[in-house]
């Protein structure tokens, strides 16, 4: 079906927005999920530079995209037999949907079945435990591990849900490199950096404390 036919959302509401994305169920395939650009919404009203910088470059919308299924696909090829443990939401391919094309993602799902709540709502109702707290570290570790790029890792883009049972913790927006010059998808030492200050940044508006020394959170 991927390959013949449009999928149709049009009659459909979003699960999510985010700035740049509507986020649908896949129809049919309850496990996956579609990202279509929210300015391919005729409804949405757009300044007139905005507007006329879409209309000269019209690829640029779809540059933070393409980074990020490079950095996934880079991410499984290292991971090779480790795929179920990656810490970013698996992409499966582009499809055409009656709202332009649409990227389909791997549902992460909390124990609700809903979409799984985001790092900022876990802390905010309190969902953070010892367990919980060892999970983050884990996936935070794997970030190094993979040499993850940040582009714009923040709370709303950490969620804490389930793969195949197992409860992790999943980035799902925000990685891939943009810079024209990749220096830190070339410099471990740089990209190192970036990412203790991305999770610093986290772990204050969470409340949480990051250990750069250890590569860890702990509950402030
Ligand atoms: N793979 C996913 N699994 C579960 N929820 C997701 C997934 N991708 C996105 N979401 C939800 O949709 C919201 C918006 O998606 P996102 O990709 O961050 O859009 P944008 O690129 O516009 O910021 C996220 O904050 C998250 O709550
Ligand atoms: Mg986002």
């Amino acid at each position: 079906m991927f390959a013949a036919e449009v999928v149709s959302l049009s009659g459909l509401e979003p699960l999510a927005t985010g700035r740049v994305r509507s986020v649908y169920a896949f129809p049919g395939q309850p496990d996956l999920l579609i990202k279509v650009a929210t300015l391919q919404n005729p409804q949405h009203d757009y300044s007139l530079g905005k507007r006329l910088v879409r209309h000269l470059f019209p690829d640029t919308i779809h540059r933070n995209t393409l980074k990020e299924i490079e950095c996934e696909l880079m991410a499984a090829l290292k991971l090779g037999e480790d795929i179920p443990g990656s810490p970013l939401a698996r992409c499966l391919g582009v499809v055409q949907t009656d709202r332009g094309p649409g990227v389909a993602v791997e549902r992460i799902s909390g124990p609700d079945g809903n979409l799984a709540p985001h790092l900022q709502q876990l802390r905010k109702s309190g969902g953070m435990n010892d367990a919980v707290l060892e999970d983050l570290n884990v996936f935070a570790r794997k970030l190094f591990d993979l040499q993850i790029v940040a582009r714009d890792i923040h709370n709303k883009n950490i969620v804490y849900g389930h793969r195949g049972g197992v409860k992790a913790f999943f980035l799902i927006d925000g990685y891939g490199e943009r810079n024209v010059v990749p220096l830190r998808s070339l410099s471990r030492s740089l990209n190192d950096r970036s990412l203790h200050k991305r999770l610093d940044l986290i772990a204050q508006k969470t409340r949480l404390v990051w250990h750069s020394d250890r590569c860890a959170f702990s509950l402030r």
